[in-house]
């Protein structure tokens, strides 16, 4: 299973990285799973595709493609998904007609280290995939908040509690994602 995450924050510490990181150890070991670079990609601009578009955009497309499954793991810039992950989705939803994320199994999870758990920028990012065909993944649904009080130095979970929840996001999307083939 080729699973590819798009995680909406190009900081090297980011949170949502690392609780990102956290979920999918729990995922098989034979799962191929690919922290995808999104931050080359230039700002979408429909006139690429006019001509020959960025080799960023291709690559990004095939890799996208290719997949078997998606995570997008968000943090929240003012309320909504930050600019470098709705990029990314606009660079996969073009050219018209040609959109990436077709008829797969996909999971949205998001992060912050306020109270809120990045609630804003789920609900923006789910309404954005309203516009791709993907079998999302229901429940559970996953904002992880006060996520500074819960990973250490090293970037692991020290709360029991949350590393229980994480596994079990885990579970249930190895399961959404194995159903999904099972009924294929
Ligand atoms: C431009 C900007 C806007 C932000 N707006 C919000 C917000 O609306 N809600 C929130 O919970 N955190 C907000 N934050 C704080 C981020 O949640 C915090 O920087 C977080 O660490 C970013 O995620 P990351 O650690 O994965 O990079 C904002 C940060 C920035 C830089």
């Amino acid at each position: 299973m080729k699973v590819s995450v798009l995680v909406g924050s190009l900081r090297k510490e980011s949170y949502t990285k690392k609780i990102t990181k956290e979920i999918v150890q729990f995922l098989p070991d034979e799962w191929n799973i690919e922290f995808v670079e999104i931050g080359n990609l230039p700002l979408y601009n429909e006139e690429y595709d006019e001509g020959t578009p960025p080799e960023e955009y291709v690559q990004f497309r095939e890799k996208m493609k290719a997949s078997d499954a998606y995570i997008f793991a968000t943090p929240e810039y003012n309320r909504s998904m930050p600019a470098c992950i709705k990029n990314a989705f606009d660079v996969g939803s073009r050219p018209q007609g040609n959109i990436c994320w077709v008829n797969k199994p996909a999971a949205i999870f998001s992060v912050s280290p306020g109270q809120l758990g990045a609630f804003g920028a789920n609900q923006h990012l789910r309404q954005t995939m309203s516009m791709f065909p993907l079998d999302l993944m229901k429940q559970p649904e996953v904002y992880i908040s006060n996520v500074a009080e819960v990973l250490n130095e090293e970037g692991k979970v020290v709360k029991e509690g949350t590393r229980d929840f994480l596994r079990s996001v885990a579970e249930s999307f190895q399961k959404h994602v194995e159903k999904f083939y099972e009924k294929k």
